[in-house]
């Protein structure tokens, strides 16, 4: 498997310090920064948009910029993002008219494009544009909100989305977002995760470093 990728949800940092936190977060270990978009239409929360991921690429964020958008419609958003210094763009199949050319939309735009599964939604869409996507997000929550608990379900599922990708063949990352914490990430990763979202795990601890470690510890062990 690919290396881990650790990516703190910036959706628990404090907003009133958010360029602060990011660094913080980088500098304990994280490898990219999860941001999450809502829209108070797709999901019932409202947060963040393209002006914010850019003041963080202004305020000298270089690494990974991970956008999980949470937002219907999805296609004219997609500019602004790649505009603002997203690096991969994710979005949910509902909320797209056109699933295959809101992927073809983020790739033009110099992205990596991303496919969300929420626990509901079946996988089978992804066979049909797996040679569109570079990244496939399962929701192991109901997107909205941090903080929530993992949903054991989504263990199975990550089993049947890593065999979908190797049979494939391609490159794409398996990410889980929702509830990941460092005592459930092992069997996680051994389900078929190989980069992995954490919010409240790791936003709400006091020392970020230490959780980011641990996590790293055990998905190794
Ligand atoms: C939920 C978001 C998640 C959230 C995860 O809709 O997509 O990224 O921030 O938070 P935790 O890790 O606290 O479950
Ligand atoms: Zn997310």
């Amino acid at each position: 498997m690919s290396e881990i990728i650790i990516a703190p949800s910036i959706l628990s940092a404090d907003f009133a310090r958010l360029g602060e936190e990011v660094d913080a977060v980088l500098a304990a270990g994280a490898d990219w920064v999860h941001f999450d978009v809502m829209d108070n239409h797709y999901v019932p929360n409202l947060t963040i948009g393209p002006m914010v991921c850019e003041a963080l690429r202004r305020h000298g964020v270089t690494a990974p910029i991970d956008v999980h958008l949470m937002v219907r419609p999805v296609d004219r958003i997609v500019p602004d993002f790649a505009k603002a210094g997203a690096s991969v763009i994710s979005f949910h199949p509902e909320a797209s008219e056109h699933v295959h050319r809101t992927l073809q939309l983020i790739r033009d735009a110099g992205c990596r494009a991303g496919l969300v599964f929420n626990p509901a939604t079946p996988l089978a869409i992804l066979e049909e544009v797996i040679d569109s996507v570079d990244l496939v997000l399962l929701m192991s929550v109901n997107p909205g909100f941090g903080g929530q608990s993992f949903i054991p379900s989504t263990l199975a599922k990550l089993r049947r989305a890593r065999a979908l990708i190797d049979a494939s063949g391609r490159d794409i990352r398996l990410e889980i977002d929702g509830g990941v914490k460092a005592d459930n990430i092992a069997e996680i990763a051994r389900a078929g995760a190989d980069t992995f979202v954490a919010g409240s795990a790791i936003f709400n601890a006091p020392d970020y470093r230490a959780v980011i470690e641990a996590m790293r510890a055990n998905v190794a062990a």
